[in-house]
């Protein structure tokens, strides 16, 4: 092999520059051309790339976003555009390329393959970490951190005032983020997509546990970390129904993009730097059709297909851990 290539595609996440980094120094490790395709999927269509040398990885490791940029490229679905991307990526001579990005980036490589005869590999790299076949993505620890931060902040201001807060997350349809700033911060309840019942249950539930809390614990501070998504009409006509249902003012916040952003955190450093290399490396074997992750610190690759096709579970332990909590605070 002389020339592989790599883009970034979907939502950017924390962390998608030290894994360019490392598939360049790798790659020039070995001896190969690297490539870099701007704006996801768009760049092979528009041959828009450059050459990747050591002078464009540097300083990179902690800067959030990409590099490459990124982007949605729904034209991807159709048969012409990947036909299209095969035959500038022979026309440059791209024996392999990496996608950095989610299922849908992965759907779209998957698509790819059917019309291209190089190696197409997918490193998972997005905050929600909905991706089966790695304990963890690119890109995940630093949302929960940033996300984290955050609850902590408002945590102060509802402490003052003795307010609901309801915190909005994202994750898209995972509650991956939701569960673990939830644990980290404290929070008084939680709405996730994969523990949550119907939404008048939901309600009812968090009245109940609300007034249990403050019988118990008189007026205070209540944070609820609820996954975007969840609540059909939104945050903002959920805290409404609960103020007037509590009679205790409650704000929504919504976290949105500030999660995607920032310097990447050691373990999504370290992370992005090990799949990167060893993507390469599995290029190098000849693989295709295949993601890379890592299960219980061990690197692994998997069928590509396996990523989106079985919903990843959230940590039961934990989720156990969470509700227990929240029974032993309303407890008189
Ligand atoms: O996939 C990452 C993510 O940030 C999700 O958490 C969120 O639902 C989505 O992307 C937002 O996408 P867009 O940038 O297209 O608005």
């Amino acid at each position: 092999m002389r020339k592989i290539a790599l883009l970034t595609s979907g939502g950017d996440a924390p962390g998608m520059n030290a894994c360019i980094r490392a598939i360049v120094l790798t790659s020039l490790r070995y001896g190969l051309e690297v490539y870099g395709y701007r704006h996801g999927y768009n760049g092979l269509l528009e041959q828009e790339y450059l050459n990747l040398r050591s002078k464009n990885i540097q300083n990179i490791i902690q800067r959030g976003g990409t590099i490459l940029n990124s982007a949605r490229c729904l034209s991807f679905k159709s048969d012409d555009a990947p036909k299209m991307a095969a035959k500038n990526l022979d026309a440059l001579g791209i024996e392999a390329l990496l996608v950095i990005g989610g299922d849908g980036s992965f759907r779209g490589a998957k698509h790819l393959t059917e019309f291209w005869s190089g190696q197409v590999i997918g490193i998972p790299g997005t905050i929600d970490n909905d991706v089966n076949g790695t304990d963890a993505t690119i890109g995940y620890y630093t949302a929960i951190e940033t996300a984290l931060d955050s609850i902590d902040k408002v945590r102060d201001t509802a402490d003052a005032f003795e307010r609901i807060f309801l915190i909005e997350v994202m994750g898209r349809h995972a509650g991956f983020i939701g569960l673990n700033a939830a644990i980290a911060s404290a929070a008084d309840h939680i709405l996730l997509p994969e523990i949550s019942r119907s939404c008048d249950h939901e309600l009812e539930n968090l009245v109940e546990h609300i007034e249990a809390v403050k019988k118990r614990r008189g007026n205070s501070s209540y944070i609820v970390v609820v996954t975007e998504n969840l609540w059909p009409d939104g945050i903002t006509n959920l805290a409404e129904m609960l103020t007037e249902k509590t009679q205790i003012d409650c704000r929504p916040v919504i976290l949105g993009y500030i999660q995607r952003g920032g310097s990447p955190v050691s373990q999504d450093r370290v992370l992005a730097t090990k799949l990167g290399a060893f993507a390469v490396e599995m290029a190098l074997e000849g693989k295709s059709g295949v993601m890379v992750g890592e299960i219980n610190q061990q690197l692994v690759c998997n069928d590509i297909q396996t990523s989106w096709q079985k919903n990843k579970a959230l940590d039961p332990y934990l989720v156990k851990i969470q509700q227990d909590l929240f029974d032993i605070l309303k407890r008189p």
